[in-house]
């Protein structure tokens, strides 16, 4: 049997039953809703033309958020609410104070991406609410609109937009109606959709999530569905049946204990971020804000990027140098291991038929480790790296006690480098070492080259990317981090 999928849309409860399971949020808003001012631009989460808000209730707790609609998939919509550019009038017909600022500081030429820059500003429009400040910082506002592409406008007068909206008049959002709407649409136990002879699967406890996978090893786990909503946009495959995993609240916890940080499989990237960024302000700040872009982060999960273990991911390298470890879950129990010995080879994981990853572990800072990491791409933000490094060392007397490096972009698999790191134990840490180290590092890696970087452009820019680690912790004269990676977490 099919339970229909609901969701709260322009103060009333939709109810879907007849549309794909791979259906896009933006196929049902447009074709479906005829809500067409929400526009498709690359159908793969680049572009933002197609920002939409969504509110759930997590734990409980209202969010707002701003994701990608071209990438999200209908029946994740259940028990969630939908807002779009056209719900941003007022009843009276009054532009919302977003709108108002982006005709006032000509913010629209073409206006394809409009839409997309419009709900951005609002989802930035609603967390500024709750704060003493209303003007956004212009971090704020660069990370707010990190995922909107405008080719016509130039993004200069979409900027002042997004100060001038915060001096408007200001329009209210009652979250706590919000809320009460929501609350009626929530399940306690596991609903499957079902169209065309193929399931949606969304459990609610781990259990029943242990029990699906159990019975379906084959079926496709979503999370954040930004790898997988490009498999069906992109590259059109049929997905079979799908497990989601969004509506398993016991995935969304975040906890300290033993010395490790344990983050729920579920936890979307912007918020792990958030949490490991306290504990690594200096280290991990500027990969949080140059991590996709916001939608993307607020969509996409933690577990979803280790998940899915690509060779250019950026969180693998990092979590690989601390020590990390990967939590998986199946119907035998629970079992843990290093990260690193996670992958096996190209997209291939120590993952047994029935498992999934329920958490992942970060050892928390300790006392002596020095810790960097740095991501090379062509652009700042929304883009995936062409190298990625992370080091991870102590020092005794000057000399290397520990030293762990790990690289995404050099391999078939994000690896450490084995051989560099036995070469430097003991050693001083001094540039005639780092000089042998850097030569070294040819033997560990035998990088590709493709679109994103020559393989001689991997191995010179990793190379690099050690000295500039020892630059910052040499004995004699160490460049403090923030000297040389000025960012702090977003104000
Ligand atoms: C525009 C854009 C920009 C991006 N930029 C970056 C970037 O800068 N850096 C970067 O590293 N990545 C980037 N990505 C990739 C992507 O955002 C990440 O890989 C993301 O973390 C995936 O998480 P998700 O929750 O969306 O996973 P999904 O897309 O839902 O799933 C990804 C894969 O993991 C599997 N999976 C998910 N959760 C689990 C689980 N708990 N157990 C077992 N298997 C699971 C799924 O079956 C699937 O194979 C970008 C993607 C887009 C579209
Ligand atoms: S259409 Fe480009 S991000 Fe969705
Ligand atoms: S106004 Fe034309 S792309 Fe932005």
């Amino acid at each position: 049997m099919s339970t229909p999928i609901r969701f709260y849309h322009q103060g009333a409860v939709r109810e879907v039953a007849n549309v794909a399971t791979t259906q896009t949020v933006l196929q049902h808003l447009r074709g479906d809703l005829h809500c067409s001012g929400t526009k498709e631009g690359c159908a793969e989460g680049d572009c933002g033309a197609c920002t939409v808000v969504i509110g759930s209730l997590v734990g409980g707790r209202l969010e707002l958020k701003a994701v990608n609609s071209c990438i999200q998939l209908t029946p994740t919509l259940d028990g969630k609410a939908l807002f779009s550019v056209e719900d941003l009038q007022q009843a009276d017909g009054a532009l919302h104070p977003v709108q108002q600022a982006m005709v006032e500081c000509h913010g629209s030429q073409c206006g394809f991406c409009t839409p997309g820059f419009v709900m951005s500003l609002w989802g930035m429009y609603l967390e500024q609410e709750g704060r003493a400040e209303r003007q956004p910082s212009r971090r704020r506002i660069d990370d707010a609109l990190s995922g909107n592409l405008c080719r016509c406008t130039g993004y200069k007068p979409i900027i002042e937009a997004a100060r001038r909206m915060g001096e408007l008049p200001a329009v209210g959002f009652d979250r706590d109606a919000l809320a009460a709407r929501l609350r009626p649409l929530q399940r306690d136990t596991l609903a499957t959709y079902s169209h065309g002879g193929r399931r949606f699967h969304a459990p609610r406890t781990i259990d029943e999530l242990v029990q699906l996978r159990a019975a379906h090893p084959d079926a496709c786990l979503l999370a954040g569905s930004t790898d997988v909503g490009l498999r069906v946009t992109k590259q059109l495959r049929d997905l079979g049946d799908i497990i989601y995993l969004g509506q398993v609240d016991a995935l969304r916890g975040v906890a300290e204990a033993g010395g490790m940080l344990e983050i729920g499989a579920g936890v979307t990237l912007e918020d792990a971020y958030a949490a490991l960024c306290r504990h690594y302000p200096e280290q991990l700040s500027e990969m949080r804000q140059r991590f996709a872009s916001l939608p993307i982060r607020n969509a996409g999960t933690l577990g979803g990027n280790v998940a899915n273990g690509s060779p250019i991911g950026d969180s693998m390298p990092w979590m690989i140098a601390l020590g990390s470890e990967v939590v998986l879950r199946g119907a035998q129990g629970e079992r843990s291991l290093a990260l690193e010995d996670f992958y096996l080879g190209y997209q291939k994981k120590d993952l047994r038929p029935g498992e999934f990853v329920r958490a992942v572990r970060v050892p928390l800072p300790r006392g002596g480790v020095q810790f960097r990491t740095y991501k090379l791409a062509k652009r700042f933000d929304q883009d995936i790296s062409a190298v990625c490094a992370a080091f991870a060392f102590s020092f005794d007397g000057g000399r290397v006690a520990q030293a762990r490096i790990a690289f995404g972009g050099m391999a078939a698999t994000p690896k450490r480098a084995a051989r560099t790191e036995a070469l430097l134990l003991g050693q001083p840490w001094s540039e005639a070492v780092l000089a042998e180290a850097m030569a070294m590092l040819a033997q560990d890696y035998a990088p590709l080259s493709d679109m994103r970087a020559s393989s001689g452009y991997r191995m010179k820019a990793a190379q690099n990317l050690l000295r500039r680690f020892w630059f910052e912790t040499r004995p004699d004269a160490p460049l403090p981090a923030a000297a040389l990676n000025a960012f702090a977490a977003p104000a």
